[in-house]
């Protein structure tokens, strides 16, 4: 494992991008898994910067999000979709047919769960995993208890989960009570992951993740055992490590 701490959310950001720009420069062809939330918004940004400057080139690159609520028409605005056409996908030159998310509305769910893990398996597996971290530990919507040997699923969201997006959804009860989201085990199969933690409210789980006992009760405990985990933390989400 290997963290590195960067004073502020901006430095976090610009690390967390150079990383992938170097990945992207080594295999042109990568297979990304990528996060939403606040916490990657500014590693969007700087991953735009970087296409319009001319330094990276995504015509050959394949993106899957991690996850996306379940029962929202998928141009809902808090989609993870409609997120990642406006942070990302729209900006830089992501070929549409590359981009990869679970549908929010599919016939049958449990189907599309199996759809998304195959297509993930079609491109050879993820070379790479960003993800970010919930205030409980949770990765992608693998929410505590999840088993690590859970492939992409319907999860549960948690109270806590729920009652954070309350006011993005205009109240609670316009919370989605569901998503489709990765697993745990196709997490752990990306060749290598890169974490990312920014803000204060962070801290513990980081530290419970990064240095506590592995258990489902810290979803993302799991990852001290990837062989190729990069940890990039603002100091702030650093605090308690
Ligand atoms: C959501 C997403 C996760 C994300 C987490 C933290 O639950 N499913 O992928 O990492 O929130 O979000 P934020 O970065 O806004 O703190």
């Amino acid at each position: 494992m290997q963290i590195i701490i960067t004073e502020e959310y901006p430095k976090m950001s610009l690390q967390a991008a150079r990383f992938i720009a170097k990945k992207i420069l080594a295999k042109s062809n990568l297979v990304l898994a990528l996060p939403t939330g606040n916490t990657p918004l500014g590693l969007y940004c700087e991953l735009v910067r970087m296409f319009k400057e001319g330094l990276i080139d995504f015509s050959e690159v394949a993106v899957f999000n991690l996850d996306e609520y379940l029962g929202l028409p998928p141009q809902h605005p808090q989609s993870f979709r409609s997120y990642m056409h406006k942070h990302f996908w729209d900006h830089v030159n992501l070929r549409p047919e590359s981009c990869y998310i679970p549908l929010s509305s599919p016939k049958n769910p449990e189907a599309e769960c199996s759809r998304y893990e195959q297509l993930i398996g079609s491109y050879g597996g993820l070379d790479l995993a960003v993800l970010g971290i919930g205030e409980n530990g949770h990765i992608a919507f693998n929410e505590p208890g999840t088993p690590f040997e859970s492939l992409t699923h319907v999860a549960r969201l948690s109270p806590e989960t729920r009652a954070r997006e309350a006011s993005t959804f205009g109240g609670l009860d316009k919370v989605p009570t569901h998503a489709i989201t990765m697993g745990i085990k196709t997490i752990m199969h990306a060749r290598e992951i890169l974490l990312l933690a920014s803000g204060e409210e962070k801290a513990s789980a980081l530290s419970r993740s990064l240095k506590g006992p592995v258990t489902p009760e810290t979803p993302a405990s799991i990852l001290q055992l990837h062989p190729n985990l990069i940890v990039i933390a603002d100091s702030l989400a650093a605090k308690q490590l």
